[in-house]
């Protein structure tokens, strides 16, 4: 008897959530690795990872689910919801097919390898120890793009990974926006009267960080009855469902702003978790549509609103009841101004709004070139070096604060660093429509009042899951395509009230 529709749509369903409660099952145990599992535990966490991947992979290429795709494909009468999550599902599993078993396989050990190497170099500080592995790691990836097939050039493929249909077209645009209009605003910083954030590195203990951090997670809107935070040596944000959402921090006792501005960015990330439609658990529809997008969220909560007067005007009161002592000299106003001091820096991540895209660019520039062929491994060093005194003014003063600092190209992710600077545009372009659709948000914001833009973040992005491409989802919520105008306009505004300019 052939099968109705509504049965092999439920089929499709039950696979795919099978290779999401193994995918989670992994999250979990991955989580723990980075929180609470004792050292001793590393090796057996390492293959009971692999061995969850390993099936989580076989159900995700089993020929099963690709007879039902086909039939599914053929189907009119699906429902909208059902033709999205089957058209997702056949692109991603088009996509995996174009790699071979083996190509995975060497890749999955190549990755291990070059990571080793990476930890080995950054212990030495030494590049040397880390080129022959990234050599090949590059050579891999080149393949890789082969494979996958690109139109115009070949890091579209790999990018493509990590950002649904981005390309070298957009990007350069993007880029070229950074490299001409970011240089004169910090000129016109460095020449202004500087911003004083001494009082950041007094000492703030542990606990009431840590007691402050939930107050404004929970006010943010974080649901902590579908969501938890802990400590990790590098923040992160894992989900294993929209009901479990688990949110990393670190705790820096004399250095406040390290933990602050993580813990709101990172639960910007779990906001957009908590947000996913829990009916579509394991399908495309129930997943978040792109990094970039992602990372759109984290940055709207993290510098639009955290790093903005508006926020601090209802927050730095209760702040400053926490610790008394250390901020009983410091304005609200001061507070704020440091919190957005710009300083070209060595390290991406401590880098401020405005020179850390100069951070991305040169990463962009430097990876685009090696997957091109137009960039050797070994004269890596050299660019890099070259291209931080070009745009930041310094050099740095070895492999470990240069081109070691890094973890993503020992991943293999290459392609991932411009959804940093492509979240942070996103969130200044969602954050004017913000202000357009709530007429009152600053007024709100200043009353320490999140609700209504949480709400819609939920409605214009969060609810969508993978529906929509960035740049469909840009179109519908914004009218327009991505336009770096709206963060330079954002960060001038900003700078404005801080520095004059
Ligand atoms: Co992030």
């Amino acid at each position: 008897m052939p099968e109705t529709t509504q049965q092999l749509y439920f089929s499709y369903c039950d696979i795919m959530q099978k290779a999401a409660d193994v995918n989670y099952a992994s999250a979990v145990l991955g989580w723990d690795q980075e929180t609470y599992m004792p050292p001793k535990g590393a090796d057996a966490r390492g293959r009971q990872l692999s061995t969850l991947a390993g099936q989580a992979h076989e159900i995700l290429t089993s020929d099963k689910l690709e007879q039902l795709l086909k039939e599914l494909s053929t189907r009119g009468d699906l429902n909208d919801i059902g033709k999205n999550n089957v058209r997702l599902s056949r692109e991603d599993f088009e996509k995996n097919k174009k790699l071979t078993p083996a190509f995975v396989e060497e890749l999955t050990k190549q990755t291990s390898e070059c990571f080793n190497a990476w930890i080995e170099a950054r212990k030495k500080n030494d590049f040397s120890v880390f080129a022959p592995s990234l050599s090949k790691m590059v050579a891999l990836k080149r393949k890789q793009a082969e494979m996958y097939g690109y139109k115009v050039h070949p890091y579209d493929a790999l990018a493509d990974d990590y950002e649904k249909g981005i390309t070298v077209a957009v990007l350069d645009p993007v880029f070229a926006g950074i490299r001409e209009q970011l240089p004169p605003i910090l000129d016109k910083i460095k020449a202004a009267v500087q911003v004083d954030d001494t009082f950041f590195y007094r000492h703030f203990p542990k606990g009431q960080q840590w007691e402050f951090s939930l107050d404004v997670l929970k006010s943010m809107g974080f649901d902590f009855e579908a969501g938890r935070q802990d400590y990790s040596e590098h923040p992160f944000t894992t989900s294993f469902a929209p009901s479990d959402v688990r949110l990393t921090t670190r705790v820096d006792e004399n250095n406040y702003a390290s933990m602050l501005w993580s813990c709101i960015h990172e639960g910007g990330h779990g906001l957009y978790e908590q947000g996913l439609p829990e009916d579509q658990y394991g399908l495309p529809l129930g997943s978040a549509a792109s990094l970039g997008i992602h990372e759109s969220q984290s940055r709207i909560w993290e510098n639009c609103i955290g790093r903005g007067l508006d926020f601090w005007k209802f927050f730095y009161p209760k702040l400053q009841a926490r610790f008394p002592e250390q901020l009983t000299d410091v304005t609200a106003e001061a507070f704020f101004k440091a919190s957005n001091k710009v300083e070209p820096s060595l390290i991406r991540t401590e880098a401020d709004e405005l020179t850390y895209h100069f951070h991305v660019m040169i990463r962009y520039e430097i990876e685009k070139q090696l997957i091109e062929g137009s960039l050797d491994v070994k004269d890596l060093p050299a660019k890099w070096n070259e291209l931080y005194r070009q745009y930041l003014g310094i050099t740095p003063p070895d492999d470990k604060s240069g081109v070691l600092q890094d973890v993503h190209w020992s991943h293999g992710s290459f392609g991932y660093f411009p959804t940093y600077t492509l979240g942070s545009f996103y969130a200044a372009q969602f954050y004017a429509q913000a202000q357009k659709d709530i007429p009152n948000l600053l007024k709100q914001v200043s009353n320490g009042e999140l609700a209504e833009l949480l709400q819609w973040l939920w409605e214009k992005v969060h609810r969508h899951g993978r529906r929509f491409t960035s740049e469909e989802l840009c179109e519908r919520i914004t009218g327009q395509k991505l336009d770096p105008s709206f963060f330079i306009r954002y960060i001038q505004d900003k700078y404005m009230g801080i520095y004059g300019i």
